[in-house]
């Protein structure tokens, strides 16, 4: 079982539209895929069910390991494509998770899965807590949506700095463009200088586009509503880049 993040500290970048689609893609190459959305406002949710988004449960029990994880996850999406919906007392996690574990309790939910599932991918909120920590310790890798302005490219350095602070592997990050405006000068530039600026290639850019934003007006991957568009491919480049970095290495 490899285990993924998307992750940024930044808010609004393409977190979870990136890992939804990810996760469908995934499912269409017959992995055993488990989306599990850890951020309470629970977007993925609606880019995946539309107008009837999946109903969380409250994880209290799960963190005092009265349910098992299975318990929690929805099986029918699509075929391959396990979910577990986000619930608003995922707001407690990081109190739960400070009080009832001293090691990584992300890591002890994950492990039963391991069986059954081959890519558990997670959605976080945009914050720096215990979870957030947790989550960049469990995942063998973390994408991180990169807005290509300075303000994103600063957080992009200030969580490598974190992350190498921490000493959870500053390898394990994996960056791609998000949210792409090619009209816009500093968009233009930032990408031309890719690699200086962060350091590593890009694994994919996805350009601004109308269709991801209907993802969550349709409830459908985008790779489902829109499989033609520019932003479409980017998603499929970002996915066949994922499947380099965890199998062919
Ligand atoms: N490539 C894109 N083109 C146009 N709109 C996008 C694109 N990616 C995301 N969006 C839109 O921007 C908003 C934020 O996207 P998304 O929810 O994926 O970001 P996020 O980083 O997960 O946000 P949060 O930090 O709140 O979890 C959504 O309304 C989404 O539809
Ligand atoms: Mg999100």
């Amino acid at each position: 079982m490899r285990i993924i993040a998307f992750y940024s500290p930044k808010g609004g970048v393409g977190k979870t539209a990136a890992a939804v689609n990810t996760a469908y893609l995934a499912s269409r190459d017959n992995l055993s895929t488990l989306l599990w959305d850890l951020d309470p406002q629970g977007a993925s949710s609606f880019y995946l069910a539309g107008a009837e988004p999946v109903k969380g449960r409250k994880l209290s029990k799960l963190l005092e390991g009265k349910s098992p994880i299975a318990r929690f996850i929805h099986e029918d999406v699509y075929p391959n494509l396990d979910f577990i919906p986000a619930h608003s007392s995922f707001r407690n996690f990081d109190i739960k998770l400070e009080q009832e574990h001293d090691g990584n309790a992300l890591k002890d939910l994950l492990a039963p899965l391991s069986e059954d599932t081959s890519l558990v991918i997670l959605d976080c909120p945009p914050t720096l807590s215990r979870l957030t920590e947790q989550v960049l310790d469990v995942a063998d890798k973390v994408y991180v949506p990169v807005v290509p302005t300075w303000l994103s490219l600063n957080s992009w350095d200030q969580l490598k700095e974190f992350v190498k602070d921490k000493k959870l592997g500053v390898k394990k990050l994996r960056p791609f463009f998000s949210m792409v405006d090619r009209r816009k000068n500093l968009h233009r530039d930032v990408l031309a200088r890719d690699a200086g600026k962060l350091g590593l290639p890009a694994l994919a850019a996805v350009p601004y586009a109308s269709a991801v934003e209907r993802m969550g007006e349709e409830g459908q991957p985008l790779e489902v509503l829109a499989p033609g568009s520019l932003a479409a491919g980017e998603f499929r480049k970002l996915w066949s880049g994922i499947k380099t970095d965890l199998w062919s290495r």
